[in-house]
């Protein structure tokens, strides 16, 4: 059992959690994320680390519940327990590697965080400003209520926070803010990581190409178990079938099929969509798991 330190309403309908999971804080790194589920029966839901503390044995998640699993993660307390908490999952984030550093520093970088994705970029930028890196940073969300996590980026990053309607900060959605900051206020960037809705980085990563900016996503959202065993994740990457669950959470933003992975998203939704997928495309899931005999 995995016991809940901490327990607090972020924002409307935006939960934050520290969790004792020692294993998982002594070798996560940023980008990765944990499994969680509630209960015995309860579904395993996929959360990217939004920080970890490894002397004390701790993991944050923020998460939004949107079904009946997350709802249940709401209701949960301080003192109360997670029956699973699986982690490190998936591929660390390339930026945050001791050995690139000094390839690193002397890059321009720019994150890009809409909403709750705002959560799994924050353990990026504060492990660059720890090894001395300080990146920009663009926080979006559609009214000031919704904006997240600011005290903690402006310790780590420059930012610049922007609100779809104008209530807080910049005004106008996260793409725009990139548009201003290249076109009028003279920034350059050699990198950009993209986190938040599909549709945020679908179009982000299409104004970022048009300023030749190589800019990395995550592809968290279209994740159902996380193990590479439901194929509900899987996309097509630079024409390459990729699962994200396994080979990501995070990919070229330049290379993926975000309209094919979001009519993917809606069809896995239902029974009768999982079925045609089945029909289209085989037996999706990874393979490897060590539970299929698949072989890639
Ligand atoms: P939201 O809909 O409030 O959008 C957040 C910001 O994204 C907006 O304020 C805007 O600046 C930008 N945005 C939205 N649509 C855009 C568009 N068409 N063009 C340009 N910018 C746009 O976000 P939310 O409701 O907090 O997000 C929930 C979603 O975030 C869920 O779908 C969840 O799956 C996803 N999420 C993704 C990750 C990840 O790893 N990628 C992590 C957590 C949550
Ligand atoms: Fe199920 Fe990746 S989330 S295969």
């Amino acid at each position: 059992m995995y016991k809940i330190l901490e327990a607090e309403k972020l924002a409307n309908n935006i939960y934050r959690m520290v969790v004792e999971a020692p294993r998982v804080a002594r070798r996560c790194l940023p980008g990765q994320f944990i499994i969680a589920k509630a209960d015995e029966k309860g579904e395993r839901i996929p959360l990217t680390i939004c920080d970890y503390d490894r002397e004390a044995g701790t993991i944050t998640i923020v998460f939004m519940p949107i079904g009946v699993s997350t709802m249940k993660f709401a209701a949960l307390k301080a003192g109360d327990c997670f029956q699973d908490f699986v982690g490190p999952l998936g591929q660390p984030s390339d930026l945050c590697r001791e050995e690139a550093l000094d390839e690193i520093r002397g890059k321009k970088i720019l994150f890009v965080a809409g909403g709750v994705g705002t959560a799994p970029v924050y353990p990026q930028v504060k492990w660059l400003h720890e090894h001395g890196i300080t990146a920009d940073a663009i926080i979006g969300a559609k009214t000031k209520d919704l904006v997240i996590l600011e005290d903690q980026f402006r310790e780590v990053c420059n930012l610049y926070v922007t609100t779809d309607d104008g209530s807080y900060g910049r005004s106008g959605m996260v793409t725009k803010v990139i548009e201003d900051l290249v076109d009028k206020e003279g920034k350059t960037y050699d990198h950009c990581v993209a986190i938040g809705p599909m549709i945020m980085m679908k179009f982000c990563c299409l104004t970022t190409k048009k300023y030749g900016i190589p800019t990395v996503v995550s592809m968290n959202p279209i994740m159902v178990d996380g193990t590479g065993m439901c194929g509900a994740c899987r996309i097509l990457v630079g024409g390459e079938v990729k699962f994200a669950c396994v080979d990501g959470p995070e990919f070229d933003g330049h290379l993926v099929d975000f309209d094919g992975a979001m009519k993917r998203q809606t069809l896995y939704k239902t029974e009768e969509g999982r079925r045609l997928l089945a029909y289209q495309e085989g037996e999706t899931h990874h393979g490897g798991c060590g539970n299929c005999g698949g072989d890639s």
